[in-house]
């Protein structure tokens, strides 16, 4: 069977982590994969959820199965973090799954289900693995403009002109907020045109959120996506509480769809959980239920928002830093766009040619697309990382 296996090609983000941590270079710097990180380099355990767990350890009396589509609770409490009162909680069906990556997977699988021949429209540029999932489904794709790297923001006609021409019963997939990899994201008012555009075209919004909170804070990270939400029939939202409630290897993820009534909703349901059977049968608990326990506690709750709201906070700062440190080594703003965009990533305007010297002669790494991660930034690197920048890319 093994003979003449060849093993599909790690997309560029796994490629970059992989040499990382080959690099035997002690003043390597690490803006690659999207994780949150401390000034002193680790991805720490939340207070809150190491309080949660302990609650969770001194009152669970079985782990014994909970349901195909995983706690009702959990989808709850996700849902009212996202989507606020937006839409009446009858017309939701939610499904726990290993992750917001096991959540795309599903919601592709349940276009796939619903509407075989929907193409499913991705931002230009995207998180590769949409696309790399897209393709091993063997479904349908295609790009349209987002990203408008002369002004470092949205190519706002352009999408809007791209999502008018869209199929009716096509899927447009979108970023909740701090859009990777470009963290240019959409303006409120985008989200209310985006809304007119696809009710005019026919089309199904399906929102990818990874990274609530990690923007401009829990409520205003998804204003658009409630408006959008409160204005459509129909729609797909996968979320992931890796980032926001640091469970990255607990793989906690939620798909909702909003169907137009509840009686509409309840088949979907019932698919939704039969995919999961399909799949790997029941979903991972623990973590959805330390979230559960947070966000349903006063108390753990506040402290968790705290906790959000400092890392948030040392991001944006480096953020800033680099930006200040990039006008210092360059003497012009042009690498101000920086300042503009949300959440961990931004994306620099370097070829792969200059990704590669970036990480081969000075041990900084990025994606090959350009993208950062404002988390790998301490204040003792970004300044070796700005001049790096600078020698390279001007
Ligand atoms: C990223 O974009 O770097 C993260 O979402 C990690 C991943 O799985 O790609």
């Amino acid at each position: 069977m093994f003979e003449n296996h060849k093993a599909p090609e790690a997309d560029k983000i796994l490629r970059v982590m992989k040499m990382f941590a080959e690099d035997t270079r002690a003043d390597k710097i690490d803006l690659g994969v999207g994780v949150y990180r401390t000034p002193e380099g680790r991805t720490p355990v939340l207070a809150a959820v190491k309080q949660a767990e302990a609650r969770l350890l001194e009152s669970q009396e079985t782990k014994g199965y909970v349901a195909l589509a995983g706690d009702p609770g959990f989808h709850g409490a996700m849902r009212d973090l996202a989507l606020g009162d937006a839409v009446a909680a009858g017309r939701v069906a939610g499904l726990a799954t290993p992750g917001g990556t096991g959540a795309v997977r599903q919601a592709f699988e349940l276009i796939r289900i619903a509407r075989p021949e929907a193409v499913v429209h991705c931002s230009a540029p995207t998180w590769p693995n949409h696309e790399s999932i897209l393709d091993t489904l063997q479904m349908p794709w295609r790009s349209y403009r987002y990203y408008d790297a002369a002004t470092g923001g949205v190519d706002r006609d352009g999408m809007l002109e791209d999502l008018s021409q869209v199929a009716a019963g096509d899927v447009v997939l979108l970023h909740g907020c701090c859009h990777n990899p470009t963290g240019a994201d959409l303006a409120p008012e985008d989200w209310s045109a985006i809304a007119e555009t696809l009710l005019k075209a026919g089309a199904v919004p399906m929102v990818d959120l990874a990274y609530q909170g990690f923007g401009l804070g829990l409520e205003e990270d998804v204003a658009g996506l409630r408006r959008l939400a409160s204005a459509v029939p129909e729609m797909l939202l996968t979320i992931s509480a890796s980032k926001n409630f640091g469970l990255y290897r607990d793989r906690v993820g939620v798909l909702l769809a909003v169907a137009e009534t509840p009686a509409v909703a309840a088949p979907v349901q019932d698919t939704m959980a039969w995919l999961n059977r399909q799949a790997y049968a029941f979903p991972p608990d623990h973590g959805a239920r330390v979230v559960t326990e947070i966000l349903g506690d006063a108390g753990l709750r506040a402290l968790w928002e705290e906790e959000l709201a400092g890392m948030c906070g040392r991001v944006r700062s480096m953020r800033v830093a680099l930006a200040e440190a990039l006008r210092a080594e360059t003497g012009h703003a042009k690498f101000d766009f920086l300042l503009g965009h949300h959440g961990m990533f931004s994306r620099l305007p370097a070829s792969p040619e200059q990704v590669a010297a970036l990480r081969e002669a000075h041990a900084v790494y990025m994606i090959g697309d350009g993208r950062i991660n404002m988390a790998g930034l301490v204040p003792d690197n970004v300044a070796p990382a700005a001049r790096a920048i600078a020698v390279v890319l001007e």
